[in-house]
């Protein structure tokens, strides 16, 4: 009996923190960005578009290559893989399509 109580709490709490996990928000990825975008991209991705890149113009269709280049890194660009997780780029991207508004 305890056995199987056992079981279904951790499907229970397995299940509830996967759901958590999946609920990706572009205000989640505004953090992120603060945290590691602002310092060249500008604050609401508002910077003079010269040698960074103006977020707010990046094409909306784009996604893959979104990912690409930061995972990656471009050019003045550092690689962001080792430092930002898969889901959390999920979350940049979406703040990203709110053009910082
Ligand atoms: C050290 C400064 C710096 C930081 C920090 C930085 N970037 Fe960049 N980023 C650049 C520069 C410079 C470019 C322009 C690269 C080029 O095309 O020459 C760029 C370009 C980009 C591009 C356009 C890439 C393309 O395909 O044209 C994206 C998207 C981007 N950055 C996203 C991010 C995100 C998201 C973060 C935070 C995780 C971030 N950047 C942090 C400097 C930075």
């Amino acid at each position: 009996m305890f056995y199987q109580l056992c079981v279904a709490l951790s499907v229970l709490v397995v299940g509830l923190v996967g759901h958590a996990e999946s609920r990706f928000t572009a205000e989640q990825g505004k953090v992120l960005y603060d945290n590691y975008c602002q310092t060249c991209h500008g604050e609401d991705m508002v910077n003079p578009g010269t040698v960074s890149y103006d977020l707010r113009k990046f094409p909306e269709g784009s996604k893959a290559r979104f990912l690409a280049s930061v995972s990656n890194g471009k050019n003045g660009m550092p690689s962001w893989k080792s430092v930002v997780t898969p889901e959390d780029m999920e979350r940049l991207w979406l703040y990203v399509l709110t053009r910082g508004q």
